[in-house]
């Protein structure tokens, strides 16, 4: 399903107000808990390269550079996150260590890093096994995901949620996508699920290691 998505939807949704909004969180409280918890998931990064897809103002990639990780790959679908980006690499000195790219990660021929992030991605995807799968493929060491519980009134909320956005007159939509279906798409890849970890009542981490 490569060029599923219409980039403005996101745009609409990821742009320079989230951005903005994201940034001034972070100055001031540091990384939310789950993107704590992928922190902590990637277990010793010193050395390694650093894959954030839709890593939107890319904070996790800051904190695991910060960790000891070499460089890192930001991709992102949504152009709006940018300048926020820019000003917070300068700030801390590492514009030279992150690529940043807007594109869909799904069509975009990136390659290979050791450590492949994706906090809060795959519930803004139509398509899982594409997403994942790209992921995987890509993944040298650990690929670290969080994405909504399978639950009941998750899936009942994303209902209202994307009733909300079509009467809106948005095509993007939220999504709760089986674990089931994940776990197979990284296992095509040669991952393996180790690890995973709830925070709260809505978010799940997952940590797939290569076999
Ligand atoms: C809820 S935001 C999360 C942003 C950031 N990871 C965070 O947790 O603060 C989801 C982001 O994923 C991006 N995204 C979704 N699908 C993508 C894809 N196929 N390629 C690149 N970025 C994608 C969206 O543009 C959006 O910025």
């Amino acid at each position: 399903m490569a060029g599923c998505c219409d980039p403005r939807s996101y745009e609409r949704l990821f742009g320079a107000k989230a951005a903005a909004r994201d940034a001034r969180r972070y100055r001031r409280r540091g990384l939310t808990g789950t993107a704590r918890d992928l922190v902590e998931l990637a277990g010793d990064v010193s050395g390694a390269t650093v894959l954030d897809v839709g890593g939107g103002v890319g904070a996790l990639e800051l904190e695991l550079l910060a960790a000891g990780a070499e460089r890192a790959t930001n991709v992102e679908l949504s152009g709006g996150y940018e300048e926020e980006a820019a000003e917070l690499l300068a700030e801390r000195g590492l514009q030279g260590r992150v690529d940043r790219l807007v594109a869909d990660f799904v069509s975009e021929p990136v390659e290979g890093h050791d450590v492949v992030v994706m906090h809060r991605v795959v519930c803004c995807y139509p398509d899982v096994d594409g997403l994942v799968g790209a992921a995987a493929a890509r993944t040298r060491r650990r690929l670290l995901l969080t994405y909504p519980q399978e639950r009941p009134w998750i899936r009942a909320g994303a209902r209202v949620v994307n009733l909300a956005l079509r009467l809106s007159g948005s095509s993007f939509r939220a999504y709760v996508h089986p674990v089931a279906r994940m776990v197979e798409a990284a296992s095509a890849h040669g991952l393996a699920l180790n690890e995973r970890r709830r925070r709260g009542v809505i978010w799940e981490s997952a940590a797939f290691v290569r076999a």
